[in-house]
């Protein structure tokens, strides 16, 4: 199946409507800020960008669950012969290529835990991977926010683990890496950003 805007749109719909929450608003904004970031990246597609922002986390059509919804991701994307996008769905979990660094459950198999372990570690990331993880923590289901507020929102979340520092600042570098190539704050390409950020 081609990968398009309206395969990946419709896809999301349906994920949406068999596991309905907070996560399918999310990334609609996450890939909104896909989009806007990589116009302003010359080597980027803005389009292929979106779609990317889009399926990152599509595995959660198949119910709540916590790293679950990395591979089950992983294999709606591969069943359809969206290649990178499968990647996405494991790689935005990993801004540090380390299964250990994860944050949440592995409620997989052993089997399944194996192969993500695996991927995680040799997987060759690119400016999209990095892209999705730099995104996945500027959406908010309600739209954009700073990153700081996302790392606070997600901590609450899923507690404290030893990697949250390091992932942070991975985070940070990903945020000047892509600052530099655009030439300015990519909260400027964020419509809505300082509001939604500041609402209570
Ligand atoms: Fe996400």
């Amino acid at each position: 199946m081609e990968l398009n805007r309206q395969t990946a749109e419709q896809a999301l719909k349906e994920a949406s409507e068999s596991n309905p929450g907070a996560w399918a608003s999310h990334s609609w904004y996450v890939a909104k800020a896909c989009k806007n970031i990589a116009a302003c990246c010359k080597h980027l597609s803005a389009e292929q960008a979106y779609l990317f922002g889009l399926l990152h986390d599509i595995g959660r059509y198949a119910g709540v669950s916590s790293e679950k919804h990395l591979i089950d991701g992983y294999h709606y994307c591969m069943e359809r012969g969206w290649e990178k996008a499968a990647q996405i769905c494991i790689s935005h979990g990993f801004m540090i290529q380390d299964i250990n660094t994860s944050i949440g459950e592995f409620d997989v198999s052993a089997d399944d835990y194996l192969f993500l372990k695996e991927f995680v570690a040799n997987a060759v990331y690119d400016d999209y991977d990095r892209l999705v993880q730099l995104c996945d923590a500027l959406a908010m289901p309600t739209g954009f926010c700073f990153l700081e507020k996302r790392f606070v929102d997600v901590t609450i979340r899923y507690g404290i683990h030893p990697a949250t520092i390091d992932r942070w600042k991975k985070i940070l570098e990903i945020k000047a890496h892509f600052e530099k190539e655009i030439g300015c704050s990519i909260y400027t390409l964020l419509p809505g950003v300082m509001e939604n950020s500041c609402t209570f």
